[in-house]
């Protein structure tokens, strides 16, 4: 049975990812979900794996070079599947050094491990080993408003926040490891990922939790930056097939081919839910368009993100199935049929970190 070390699997698309593939495998893998569960970390994203004999979870830190390792000895891991990442941008605005610590010297740590558990005598890796860097488009910088340029895997790595900066260092680490010791990865760069289980930081979830609190919906700056939406159940299979079918060494774009004005994306959340509310429910005669409230723009903010994924649909066969206006729905009734998660994650540190960010915007 081929064994799997998942990192970062309680956050959004990690836990996303484990679950698609129980579902995928079923009984023909196994799965060890390491994570150190930070603010982003959450467990009730795991409960329909939770008690599985071929799951296991193990609290610790990627930085934490012994724990690591001892995972690698104790377990004869087969695939590497690597999220764990400090991962919101605004957040690396305020506070750059813990991106640096997690993203780039908890990848080092990663990678020393593997290579030390897979590597043999000659400097050749066991057969069949495979480490994978879940990275982002955001390493490419940004394009401006021509609808003809996209990020290719070609493209220059221009990162502007420290987020995309510490993620542009963990992929030249994985890089220089592959050139360096040929060792046995691939990178995939994906673009904006949406649905259930992300934590009410990002754009959509604010967006749909504000609105059910009637709560201002805050967009930066003019709402005409660009991001390429791809349904994360989507990315989780393209994970998946990368290590199924891609070649060795190579990095994959993975995008949505789902480009939105953050307004509009605002806007649609604001008629779903409108939808989706009863008439006699008191929430919605306040859930309109007013909502809306023009903040100060993000510090640096790129334009716009958006991903040609020829290369991946070319030699592997991916590509988006999720249209934006069926995962947007999907979504919004995940997040809507889950309140109760919602209140969970945004009990306690969550309501004192939406203070401090959004009071002087
Ligand atoms: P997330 O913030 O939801 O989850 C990150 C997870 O990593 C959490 O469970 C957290 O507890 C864990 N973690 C953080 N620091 C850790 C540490 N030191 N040791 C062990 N675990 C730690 O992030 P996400 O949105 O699921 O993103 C996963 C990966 O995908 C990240 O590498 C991110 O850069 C990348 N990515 C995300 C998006 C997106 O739209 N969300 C887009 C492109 C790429
Ligand atoms: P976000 O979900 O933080 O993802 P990223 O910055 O990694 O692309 O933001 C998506 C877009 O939405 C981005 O252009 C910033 C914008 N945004 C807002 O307008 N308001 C908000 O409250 C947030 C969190 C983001």
């Amino acid at each position: 049975m081929r064994t799997y070390l998942v990192t970062g699997g309680a956050g959004f698309i990690g836990s996303n990812y484990i679950n698609y593939m129980f579902k995928k495998y079923d009984n023909e893998i196994r799965i060890i979900n390491v994570d150190v569960l930070t603010y982003a970390g959450n467990l009730e994203n795991l409960k329909d794996v939770e008690g599985r004999e071929n799951y296991t979870f193990i609290k610790a830190d990627i930085c934490d070079r012994d724990a690591i390792n001892r995972i690698f000895e104790e377990n004869d891991i087969d695939r590497v599947v690597h999220f764990a990442a400090e991962s919101h941008v605004d957040r690396s605005i305020v506070n750059p050094e813990v991106f640096v610590q997690t993203n780039v010297l908890g990848t080092a740590t990663m990678l020393n491990a593997a290579k030390k558990a897979w590597e043999l005598p000659d400097g050749t890796f066991k057969e069949g080993k495979k480490f994978l860097h879940v990275s982002t488009d955001e390493v490419y910088g940004s394009l401006d408003d021509d609808p003809t340029a996209f990020f290719y895997e070609t493209t220059p790595y221009s990162p502007h926040s420290p987020y995309s900066a510490s993620k542009a260092s963990s992929d030249m680490l994985v890089k220089a490891y592959m050139d360096t010791y040929r060792f046995p990865a691939n990178i995939t760069n994906c673009s904006n990922n949406y649905g259930p289980f992300q934590f009410p930081e990002k754009l959509i979830p604010l967006i749909i939790h504000n609105a059910l609190e009637g709560k201002k919906l805050p967009v930066y700056g003019d709402g005409k930056n660009v991001r390429d939406w791809l349904y994360v159940e989507d990315h989780a299979k393209a994970i998946d097939m990368v290590q199924e079918k891609g070649r060795l060494f190579e990095t994959y774009n993975v995008g949505g081919h789902n480009e939105k004005q953050n307004i509009e994306i605002v806007k649609t959340i604001i008629d779903i839910l409108r939808e989706e509310l009863d008439d006699s429910d008191p929430r919605k005669e306040h859930l309109n368009y007013d909502l809306i409230t023009y903040v100060a723009d993000r510090k640096g903010h790129d334009r716009r993100y958006a991903i040609a994924p020829d290369k991946i649909k070319a030699e592997i066969g991916w590509e988006p199935e999720t249209m934006f206006k069926d995962g947007i729905r999907k979504t919004i009734k995940w997040y809507f049929d889950n309140q109760e998660w919602m209140e969970h994650v945004t009990s306690g540190d969550y309501e004192k970190y939406y203070e401090k960010m959004y009071s002087n915007r």
